[in-house]
Formats: C-alpha cells, sequence, structure tokens
C-alpha cells in the first residue's frame, strides 16, 4: 500500500522539498554533491525533491537509484497537449519521470490567480497522468483572524477531492500551509495545525472512507525548520513536511528529513 509501512501499517513520513524558483543545473549538481556527502542511507521515510521545470532532468539523473529519494513537479496544466504556450503538462512530466507533482500551491493561487475550480483541474490531470499530487491547501491571515480556518480550508478541499475516486484518494498526499506562514518565519503551533489536519482526515473520511483518511499522508508546510520539525511530528495527524527555504541547504533539509535522530547530521 502506497504510503504505508508494511510491517508496522503506521503512514510513512514523507518530507518534501519545494525549491520554488531556485537553483540552476549548475546548483542542482552542487547540492546533490553535498546532500549525498552528508547523507546516511534514506530510511523509514520517503523524501521529494520539487526542483523548477529546468532542472528537473537534472535532478532525476542525481537522483536515479538512491532508496527513499523521489522526483517532483511544482505545477502542471490541467491539458496533456496543445496550444498553451509556455505550460507544462502532466504527461510530459510522467515522461521525464517525475513521480510527484505539487497543486494548488498558495503562490499559485495567489501570483497566478488559480481557483478552487483550476485546482481541481490540475488534480484531474495529475491523476490521470498517473503522477501523484500533493495537493495544497490552506488559509489566509485575514481568514484565520476572523475564526473561519476550518470551514475554508475544507472548501478548498471538498472542492479538490470531492469528484475524485477513493483510488485516486489513494494516489493523493494533502499539504496544509497557511498562507500567513509561508516564508514568513511565522509557523502555526503544532496545536493550530494539529486542529486542521485532523479536520481534513476527517473530510477525507466522510468523503472517502475511514480507511482511506487513514492511509492518507497529510503534511504541514510554512517555515518549517529544522528546530520546530520536531515539535510538528509529534502530532499524530501530521505526517511529514513541505519544505521551502530550509530545503535550499542541504544540511538543514537533511536535519529535517532526520528529525527523529537530528544529532546524525553535522553543520
Ligand atoms: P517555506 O515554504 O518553508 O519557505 O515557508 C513552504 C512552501 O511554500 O511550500
Amino acid at each position: 500500500m502506497q504510503g504505508i509501512d508494511e510491517v508496522t501499517g503506521n503512514r510513512i513520513p514523507l518530507l518534501a522539498a519545494n525549491w520554488k524558483m531556485n537553483n540552476t543545473i549548475t546548483d542542482t549538481r552542487l547540492y546533490f554533491e553535498d546532500f549525498f556527502k552528508l547523507s546516511p542511507s534514506i530510511e523509514g521515510r520517503e523524501v521529494i525533491f520539487c526542483p523548477p521545470f529546468t532542472s528537473l532532468q537534472s535532478a532525476r539523473m542525481l537522483i536515479s537509484g538512491k532508496r527513499g529519494i523521489h522526483l517532483g513537479a511544482q505545477n502542471l496544466f490541467w491539458k496533456e497537449s496543445g496550444a498553451y504556450t509556455g505550460e507544462c503538462s502532466g504527461l510530459m512530466l510522467k515522461d521525464l519521470g517525475v513521480e510527484y507533482v505539487i497543486v494548488g500551491h498558495s503562490e499559485r493561487r495567489g501570483h497566478f490567480r488559480e481557483t478552487n475550480r483550476i485546482v481541481a483541474d490540475k488534480l484531474r490531470s495529475a491523476l490521470d497522468c498517473d503522477l501523484r499530487p500533493i495537493l495544497c491547501v490552506g488559509e489566509k491571515e485575514k481568514t484565520r483572524r476572523s475564526g473561519k480556518t476550518l470551514q475554508a480550508v475544507k472548501r478548498q478541499l471538498k472542492e479538490a477531492i470531492g469528484n475524485i475516486s477513493q483510488e485516486d484518494m489513494r494516489r493523493t498526499v494533502i499539504a496544509y500551509e497557511p498562507v500567513w506562514a509561508i516564508g514568513t518565519g511565522l509557523t502555526a503551533t503544532p496545536k493550530q495545525a494539529a486542529e486542521v489536519h485532523m479536520m481534513i482526515r476527517q473530510t477525507v473520511a466522510d468523503l472517502h472512507g475511514g480507511s482511506i483518511a487513514a492511509e492518507t499522508r497529510i503534511v504541514y508546510g510554512g517555515s518549517v525548520t529544522p528546530d520546530n520539525i520536531v515539535s510538528l511530528m509529534e502530532e499524530g495527524d501530521i505526517d511529514g513536511a513541505l519544505v521551502g527555504g530550509a530545503s535550499l541547504k542541504p544540511t538543514s533539509f537533511l536535519r529535517i528529513i532526520f528529525y527523529d535522530s537530528q544529532k546524525m547530521i553535522s553543520g
């Protein structure tokens, strides 16, 4: 079963690096040189690197054959081919050897006006292209201040996963990323995050059944660092992290990956 440890039956922690618009091909090579110099083998967790489109190919070659490490893209278009200048389809990503794709990141929703409808179309296309979507949901600061966080996140979630099949849900990862915490140094407290994660799992259960909800990985994102990852991971419904800024240095991302034994990584 995808994402479940066959021996313990627990969800496998998932740590994803969202490099955003950072790291050229040369930077990518240097990054992985450092990363693999420092890294013991990756076991008992799943690590995903999401470089920009232009570095996907070199990242794919550099991580090839490395256990526990997977390749993800940051975005896709919702059609497989056609006259869509500047876009990149799920089919093309799959062809390149990409396994995961981030869908509905708040920077896409904000800067590029991606609506819940567009996010749902992208999710559909990712699944149709046999990719594993990492669906991002999260409230803005104003929404949190007005006490409507759960309502807003639930709506984003339902509009994305309301019409997918159980099989599709099994392949989908959810990332809860409060918009006010992304790149700001402000993190949701473990309690704040846990409350939303619990609601997300319950919503998945309502839509797709309890056993699928129990298998679904729900990761947290928003200013995750080596210092706050441990307390976030102590919450039962937090299954990992989507990491932006702190994933750009191999040392800090490795400390996040090995959150349960940070002393193994020096630097
Ligand atoms: P951050 O970004 O870790 O830099 O806050 C997270 C994200 O946007 O996925």
